[in-house]
């Protein structure tokens, strides 16, 4: 983390299930969570991603669980969220931030290369709500989802993400609703670029990093830390009426267009 924003504390008593949790930036969520008091169970498909991460956390005296399991697999996502349970006791935080990404024109894609994408990031996302449903309704709990911009405008190569994406964002204002009376609050993140991660390395050529750069208004690239920042705000109760809500944190580049290509 950049700045001790926060009170240290902010998330004490609370355990976190965080999806992507290895690498990126739901890695650095479930770093940011566990230095602000938080339990952290981290899960993705690649259990050495997970070992390192682990290892990190635990370095700076955190506690931190480490489960293998693909969330389009909805038993394997039971069984990941019923060993957190056995071994922390409880859930109150769900981070849903496994997400695969590629860039492909629309004409060159296969049906099964979109479908792919839609699997791992919307029908994971709420495999993962779904099966952690009677464990957050116990504990009040809440869900934060990771989306994207692509869909507010169209983005070329991005047709499968943006599909997906899409998808996130109903179900996080779907369940916002449908969830709400049980004391579930539900709301999303919306990275722009965001540097040093697995996406920006997928998305951004060398070649077009510099006119993506001139494209944000608040002209430099996202941090890690600045989605830390933002979820350590939505999942406290800083945030305890915000509901429904997927927070844009991009330095404003959506809103000058997203087409590089
Ligand atoms: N361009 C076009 N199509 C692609 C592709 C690419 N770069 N990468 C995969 N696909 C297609 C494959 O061709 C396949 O379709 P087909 O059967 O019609 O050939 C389909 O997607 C599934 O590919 P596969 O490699 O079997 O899927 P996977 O489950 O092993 O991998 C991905 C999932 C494709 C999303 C992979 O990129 C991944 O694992 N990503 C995880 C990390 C990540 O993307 N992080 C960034 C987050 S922003």
């Amino acid at each position: 983390m950049g700045n001790a924003v926060f009170a240290k504390d902010i998330l004490a008593g609370k355990v976190a299930f965080v999806t992507g949790g290895g690498t990126g930036i739901t890695g650095g969520i479930a770093r940011a969570f566990a230095e602000h008091g938080a339990k952290v169970a981290i899960t993705s498909r690649k259990m050495e991603n997970l070992v390192a991460m682990k290892e990190q956390i635990e370095s700076k005296g955190g506690e931190c669980f480490a489960v293998s399991s693909d969330v389009r697999d909805y038993a394997a996502v039971e069984a990941a969220i019923a060993a957190t349970v056995e071994h922390f006791g409880k859930i109150d935080i769900v981070v849903n931030g496994a997400a695969g990404n590629f860039l492909c024109r629309a004409e060159e894609l296969s049906a099964n290369g979109f479908g792919v994408v839609v699997d791992i990031d919307t029908k994971g996302t709420f495999n993962v709500c779904r099966a952690a449903f009677e464990e957050l309704r116990k504990n009040q709990g809440q869900i934060l989802n990771i989306s994207a911009t692509l869909h507010y405008l169209a983005t070329p190569m991005q047709i499968h993400v943006s599909a997906a994406k899409a998808g996130v964002d109903a179900i996080t204002r779907n369940l916002s609703v449908e969830w709400g009376r049980y004391g579930i609050r539900v709301n999303g993140i919306a990275p722009g670029p965001i540097e040093d991660t697995e996406g920006m390395k997928r998305l951004v050529p060398e070649e077009v990093k510099e006119k993506l750069l001139s494209r944000i208004p608040i002209q430099r690239f996202g941090r890690i830390s600045d989605i830390e920042n933002a979820a350590l705000f939505l999942c406290s109760d800083a945030a305890s009426y915000i509901n429904g809500v997927t927070l844009v944190v991009d330095g404003g580049h959506w809103l000058t267009g997203t087409s590089l290509f």
